[in-house]
């Protein structure tokens, strides 16, 4: 508590972790390094599907350094053919060499392990197999024949209606009926999935890059069949997650059966191309929206209807049509969500499953709607406000909104703008502005976690949760003094290990709503515990004064004073009966595009959330800026071209697969209205780590066709998608 005792909730604080991270000190999983450590290689199907894959691995066995090879003829048959954890969508259909044919293409189906990754992909390439073929699906447009009805989405059933919104729209003065599409894409950590695998008789340690120690712990101890208490997880930096290491994927398992196996830890870390369908990836959308207003504005009712691919053999939903659930309050409503089914692998959560996608097209359609009805794009949103969730009509835990739109518009200077189509020009470049809102639901999970007071007057605040690049070592830190009334460095955050008090999932933007209460809970304990010995800490005047005196009483310990705390805090059902909550944001977007290459530029974009109170301005602004970067990546650039023929993507990498470079970004403004939702969590927050990529496509959207006069409801808005555009002028 600098600042002479001030809190630090709130403040910008540096990243506990920084020097670590740039001077190397930070180990990542695939950098530990226990002795005799071999390393694993994954042979992949080249097919996708087959009956049955003949493996013939006698080269690759005798290839130099080989320690072994594994296939479905050799490997361990596990409890129920490898099924035992599979509990979708969180316990995945996963691959581990239990069936002799194949699902996909790109399907792991062999497991090389050497004495040196060199050794073991040059063996990994000596695996010679050959395939028992059957056909495959893999037409999108084609399968859409056989369309099946999942049994959610998300958390919520797939379809859902009030009021009768067909009547509705029949009878409405305007209506606005229009498909929108958003194609298959693939997460890209910086740093892919890896794994150290180590037995020590029966203990299984494994270092993993994943969103969730215990969820890692619990597919591995099932899918192999032995105790939980068994397999220890450690995790302490991730190098970026986004929903593809929420799940544990094959390749996780598949280390510790190569490490029991060769008798040796051994070490798993995927290539850039396998993470193109083995471990997850953003369904391929289409979304059929309709909506019907009255000449005022005033929506009557509205139609979301979603297909989004998914595997031959696990259903995962992207939930897109939830956010229209609950945005504009519509008096009569109704969504679908439809799966078809192809032979790759299986989709998975990608940054704000449902809202990313979801925003797109319902946020594109409101635009187009405000056109035909000649109101502003945010007019025609205020008018249509949800003051209570539409579907349930509970009231909100706290909603700003309306301040969102209000603020970014200000700051933007969107009164200034002209509302025509290919109004605004600098030279011979197109200007556009656009406009969208951004939403993502708020979430929490019971959690635990404790706190330490060492003779050194260090406190040691443990929870067995994750950071995956957001900063939870930096906010847990800051919680925890402010609790505990110390300055910050005078608390340690350890997280990522099982053996830690057992915390959630870091994912559904819910870390810190969770661990966060749990962490407040654990040093409010300690603090008291302290406080009945000696205050005198909590009355000094400023930092200085407080470490001392602190230092004082912990040097009196004769042993660590612990304290544990929980929070389950109410949990989501009873919470969700009295309130719904969810955050909201307000996108605006400049493009410049050039009327004879299509190239579309973003020199700025504005944006203001209502996310509840943020703990870190400096970690929290900057998550949220993340977000839009990705969202650009989406809107312009992002897209896994799928070959027809075999069912590979053919842009497995970072050089053709097109994400976002520095030179793409302009100026990214975002600012967080003043808020503190203790309705729906004890700190006053609800989560940052997925609503900066919604809203951000269809904003883009709108500002190229304000730009253009082009309406592209395909993402990515590529120039071919554009040109030509030079007939108008
Ligand atoms: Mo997030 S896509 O729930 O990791």
């Amino acid at each position: 508590m600098s600042d002479g005792g001030a809190s630090p909730i709130g403040r910008p604080l540096d990243r506990v972790d920084g020097p670590l991270k740039v001077t190397g000190g930070a180990k990542y999983a695939a950098e530990f390094d226990p002795r005799a450590l071999c390393h694993a290689v994954i042979v992949q199907s080249t097919v996708p599907a087959a009956r049955a894959a003949r493996i013939d691995a006698r080269e690759a066995e005798a290839a130099p350094g080989v320690v072994l090879v594994l296939t479905h003829r050799n490997a361990p048959k596990l409890p129920k053919a490898g099924r035992a954890a599979v509990n979708p969508p969180a316990g995945r259909e996963i691959s581990v060499l239990q069936l002799e044919g194949v699902r996909y293409n790109g399907e792991p189906i062999a497991v090389v392990v050497a004495d040196t990754f060199e050794h073991a992909r040059d063996a990994a390439s000596r695996v010679k197999v050959s395939y028992e073929r059957t056909p495959a699906q893999l037409d999108f447009e084609a399968a859409k024949k056989d369309l099946h009805r999942p049994e959610k989405a998300g958390r919520s059933p797939p379809d859902k209606s009030w009021g009768n919104a067909d009547k509705a729209i029949a009878e409405a003065e305007v209506r606005l009926d229009a498909t929108y599409t958003t194609p298959y894409e693939h997460h890209n950590p910086m740093e892919p999935h890896g794994t150290v695998a180590r037995w020590e008789g029966e203990k299984l340690t494994l270092w993993d890059s994943t969103q969730y120690v215990s969820g890692v712990r619990e597919t591995v101890s099932k899918t192999l069949g032995i105790p939980a208490e068994n397999v220890r997880v450690v995790s302490p930096f991730v190098g970026g997650g986004f929903g593809c290491k929420g799940s544990t994927w094959s390749d996780v398992v598949l280390a510790a059966m190569a490490a029991k196996a060769a008798g040796r830890p051994v070490k798993l870390v995927l290539e850039r191309p396998q993470m193109f369908g083995p471990v997850g990836g953003r369904p391929r959308t289409e979304q059929h929206v309709v909506l019907g207003a009255m000449r005022d504005g005033r929506l009557v009712g509205l139609r979301h209807d979603v297909i989004s691919h998914t595997s031959r053999f696990e259903d995962f939903v992207e939930p897109s049509a939830q956010p229209t659930r609950a945005l504009y309050a519509c008096p009569n409503g109704a969504t679908t969500h439809r799966l078809v089914k192809l032979d790759l692998g299986t989709p998975t959560f990608q940054r704000a499953p449902g809202e990313s996608t979801g925003t797109f097209a319902i946020e594109c359609a409101m635009d187009e709607l405000a056109e035909k009805l000649g109101l502003d794009p945010v007019e025609l949103r205020l008018r249509n406000h949800a003051d209570t969730e539409p579907d349930t009509g509970q009231p909100w835990s706290s909603k700003k909104l309306r301040e969102c739109y209000a603020d970014a518009a200000k700051r933007f200077g969107w009164e200034r703008r002209n509302p025509g189509p290919r109004s605004m020009r600098d030279g011979n470049i197109l200007v556009g502005w656009g406009m969208a809102t951004a939403t993502y639901p708020a979430h929490l999970m019971p959690s635990q976690a404790s706190a330490t007071l060492m003779p050194d007057g260090i406190v040691v605040v443990r929870a067995g949760t994750q950071d995956i690049g957001t900063g939870t070592y930096t906010v847990m830190t800051q919680v925890a003094a402010d609790a505990l009334a110390v300055p910050v460095d005078l608390v340690r955050f350890e997280l990522g290990d099982t053996r830690l008090p057992k915390a959630p999932i870091s994912g559904g933007s819910m870390t810190v709503s969770s661990v966060g209460p749990a962490v407040q809970a654990a040093c409010t304990e300690l603090r008291r515990t302290l406080a009945r010995q000696d205050g005198a800490w909590l009355s000094a005047v400023d930092d200085e004064g407080r470490r001392s005196a602190f230092r004082a009483l912990a040097a009196r310990q004769k042993a660590p004073v612990e304290a544990h705390g929980e929070a389950h805090p109410q949990t989501e059902d009873e919470q969700q009966q009295k309130f719904a909550s969810r955050s909201w944001g307000a996108v605006f977007a400049e493009v410049r595009v050039d009327p004879d290459l299509g190239i579309v530029r973003v020199p700025r974009i504005v944006a203001t959330y209502s996310v509840g109170r943020l703990l870190n301005r400096k970690t929290g602004l900057s998550q949220l800026q993340g977000g839009i970067v990705w969202g650009v990546g989406m809107a312009l650039l992002e897209e896994s071209l799928l070959d027809p023929a075999t069912g590979r993507y053919v842009n497995e990498n970072l050089a053709e697969y097109h994400v976002p470079v520095n030179a793409d970004i302009g100026a990214i403004d975002v600012a967080v209205v003043d808020e503190n939702d203790t309705r729906f969590n004890p700190l006053g927050i609800r989560g940052i780590g997925e609503i900066g990529i919604t809203g951000v496509a269809a904003a883009l959207a709108n500002a190229v066709y304000h730009a253009t006069g082009r309406r592209i409801r395909d993402l990515p808005i590529t120039l071919d998608k554009l040109l030509p555009l030079a007939e108008n002028r």
